[in-house]
């Protein structure tokens, strides 16, 4: 054991997990905050997935309710914490803007609050979003690209980026942004674009399916896999002076590319099945996104290890397995 302790907000979700996961390989004693459920069976299924809930100390917790949060920091006393938790999928914030508001932005505020008024030797990290580049001012984005949020999602994101850096500033915390960029795995959620491809080609393979139905297949991406981008986190929180730093591969592909190498990995053709339905467009759109993250390969030694096509051939596996065998997730 390394003696530490970690606090993550989000580990049901699917960076929680491979976080949660990687923390534990590091030696850690591992805390999560988990939001009460009616639907205790779904609860923790990624924790299952990765064969890693029984190792995890979960606390009845809400990003919404600041005295819940104190608590947990008071009882738990970690040495780092990570807010992974959010109102995360863009296109809902545009039908529940005052939600994503405020668990995506107010959320990041309670809970530095937590860490400032219960445990304020803790180092923070929060979790930042490439979503904030929005209507891209440069052509690849860093950490000194102006942003230009594009979603109720993003503007709530860009609150919660500058609070922590004020509260760097301000109250001398050890608090660092990770601006990541898309990151994807077989733990993704079945509502975002990579992971309901993966998931319709897997059922068009196994014949349960005929068609899949996508919004824009113009969007570009800078894709990478979460089981990579975790590590980055934890790295921030190594070094002795706190910062923010993007993190991306430097590689940018159309959702229509995702889906070609998605339909090819099972010797399908992609035209014979994507439809397009304008109920996926959004109000707003993010046509591209392109990161670079020399800061982090240079401060942090960090670099993405996982090209796009051994995400997606490792995605669609994933989904295949999963239902010949009827796991759900
Ligand atoms: P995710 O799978 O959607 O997980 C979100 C997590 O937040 C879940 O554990 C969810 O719990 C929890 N949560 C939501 N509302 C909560 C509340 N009111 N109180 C406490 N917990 C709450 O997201 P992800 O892909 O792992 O992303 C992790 C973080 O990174 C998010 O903040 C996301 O916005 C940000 N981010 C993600 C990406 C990406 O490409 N994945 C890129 C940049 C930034 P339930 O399981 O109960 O729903
Ligand atoms: N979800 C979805 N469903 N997206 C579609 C579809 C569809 O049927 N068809 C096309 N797209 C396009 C979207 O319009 C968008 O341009 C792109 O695919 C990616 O959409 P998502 O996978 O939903 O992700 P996102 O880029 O909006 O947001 C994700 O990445 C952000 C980082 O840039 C989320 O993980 C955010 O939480 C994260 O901050």
């Amino acid at each position: 054991m390394s003696g530490k302790r970690a606090l993550i907000t989000g580990i049901t979700g699917q960076d929680g997990a491979y976080l949660a996961q990687f923390l534990l390989g590091q030696g850690y004693e591992v805390h999560g905050l988990l939001r009460r459920s009616a639907s205790a069976d779904v609860i923790g299924a990624r924790l299952k997935w990765l064969k890693i809930d029984g190792r995890i100390i979960l606390h009845d917790g809400n990003l919404t309710d600041l005295s819940g949060l104190i608590r947990v920091m008071k009882d738990v006393q970690p040495q780092e914490v990570y807010n992974l938790a959010a109102q995360s999928f863009v296109k809902s914030s545009w039908q529940q803007p005052l939600l994503t508001g405020t668990v995506t932005g107010l959320g990041a505020v309670n809970i530095l609050e937590a860490v400032r008024l219960a445990n304020p030797e803790a180092r923070f990290y929060q979790a930042s979003s490439s979503e904030m580049f929005g209507l891209i001012q440069e052509p690849i984005q860093s950490e000194k690209t102006p942003f230009y949020p594009r979603s109720p999602y993003a503007a709530a994101k860009l609150y919660a980026h500058w609070m922590t850096v004020n509260y760097r500033e301000s109250f001398d915390m050890h608090a660092s942004n990770g601006i990541l960029f898309n990151h994807e795995s077989p733990l993704r959620g079945i509502e975002f674009v990579t992971r309901k491809i993966t998931d319709g080609v897997a059922r068009i393979k196994l014949g349960l399916q005929e068609k899949l139905s996508l919004g824009n297949l113009d969007a570009k991406r800078d894709w990478g896999h979460a089981r990579d981008y975790v590590k980055a986190m934890w790295l921030m929180l190594q070094q002795e002076v706190p910062d923010d730093y993007v993190i991306a591969t430097g590689r940018t592909a159309s959702v229509r590319e995702f889906c070609q190498f998605a339909f090819n990995h099972v010797g399908l053709n992609m035209e014979d099945h994507v439809v397009v339905d304008e109920r996926f467009l959004r109000p707003a759109e993010v046509d591209i996104l392109l990161g670079n993250a020399e800061k982090a390969k240079a401060k942090l030694g960090w670099a993405a290890e996982t090209t796009l096509e051994e995400l997606v051939a490792e995605m669609v596996e994933a989904d295949l397995q999963r239902l010949t065998s009827q796991e759900h997730l």
